[in-house]
């Protein structure tokens, strides 16, 4: 799940404050390191930043599957109004996760590489190969505007029939990506996404799924942080970061995306990683990093990431000169937060 850990409480003077020194690496166009300071963030739900602290974290393996079978079949539903440059500017980030996907360092595909070291029981690893299998456009709202956490399975139910999706329990999984006017339970409040798994009485078998809203009308401030802010910091107060691509909803809920297929990959049926003893509320692999994008987060800072010559923010390239701004994930082996932009 993606509590929305990223409201805040208290709002001290963001101290912009900037490490900055030549890029190592020439690519592209040139950038430097920035560490700014953001306000604390607020942990009201499961979602606690553990950074370093690896004795407070118990993140362990419960049996179940991972999703080990390669590649791994995206099947895309896009439910309301999606605009064209949204929808590539998101599949570009999938497509960016496999190691064929040609990408500067630090790359989408090697912060995906923390994700391919969970296994399962039998000692198989998690698929490092996404693929976009089937898409489909519900852009009648086929079921309203308002979904709940069962009405999203219909919407499923709906795509299943109409694309139509085969069934493809060995290696797919359903992504359902709402447009910006499209409320669902505990958004914003609870979650700016989910994953869990369909019922055979929805949608006609179980299969994995990942919800995920474009927060930019709802609350960016939520759930597109650090790209947004809450009003009441305006005036004086911490600035947003600029997003890498110009749009604050979707760059933001880029990291969302990634936060829930790492969870999903690595707890598909909700029995396999995850820490804490109530699988109703687990913590999994990108709980345990939210709000971490760099080295030095924790308490108030997002880490070191990159800064381009427009003042955008990213801490990772994708496929076709993309930039993305995704937090980092739990490593099992280094029992840490870990990001391909990690200063060794
Ligand atoms: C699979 O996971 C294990 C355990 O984390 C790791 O040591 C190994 O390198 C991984 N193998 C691949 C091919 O990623």
């Amino acid at each position: 799940m993606t509590p929305p850990a990223l409201h805040f409480l208290i709002f001290a003077a963001l101290l912009l404050l900037s490490k900055t020194r030549a890029a190592a690496d020439s690519s592209q166009t040139e950038y430097t390191l920035t560490n700014p300071k953001l306000p604390p963030p607020n942990t009201l739900s499961t979602s606690k930043k553990y950074e370093g602290s690896s004795d407070l974290v118990n993140l362990r393996y419960h049996m179940g599957p991972v999703l080990s079978s390669s590649p791994i079949n995206i099947y895309l539903v896009w439910y309301g109004r999606w605009p064209n440059y949204q929808k590539l500017l998101i599949k570009d980030f999938i497509l960016s996760i496999s190691p064929a996907a040609a990408a500067a360092k630090p790359s989408v595909s090697d912060w995906w590489r923390t994700v391919s070291l969970y296994t399962d029981q039998t000692g198989a690893n998690v698929s490092r190969t996404v693929l976009i299998a089937g898409e489909h456009s519900d852009h009648l709202y086929s079921h309203g505007k308002s979904l709940t956490r069962l009405s999203v399975q219909q919407v499923i139910g709906t795509a299943v029939e109409s694309a139509p999706f085969p069934v493809d329990h060995k290696n797919g999984i359903f992504l359902i990506l709402t447009a910006d006017d499209v409320t669902m339970q505990d958004y914003c409040r609870a979650v700016c996404g989910f994953h869990y798994f369909t019922f055979p009485s929805m949608v006609g078998y179980t299969m994995p799924y990942a919800w995920i809203g474009n927060s930019a009308k709802q609350c960016p401030e939520v759930c597109s942080y650090p790209f947004a802010v809450p009003g009441y910091m305006a005036g004086g107060g911490p600035a947003a970061l600029k997003p890498p691509n110009g749009d604050v909803g979707v760059d933001g809920m880029i990291s969302v995306i990634a936060h829930e297929l790492a969870e999903l990959s690595t707890n598909p049926l909700v029995n396999a990683w995850y820490a804490g003893e109530d699988p109703t509320a687990p913590t999994e692999i990108g709980d345990l990093c939210e709000g971490l994008y760099g080295t030095g987060g924790g308490g108030g800072y997002i880490g070191q990431v990159m800064r381009d010559n427009k003042g955008r923010t990213f801490n990772m390239n994708g496929r076709r000169g993309r930039r993305f701004m995704v937090q980092w994930v739990w490593s099992p082996v280094l029992k840490a937060c870990a990001g391909p932009n990690a200063l060794d």
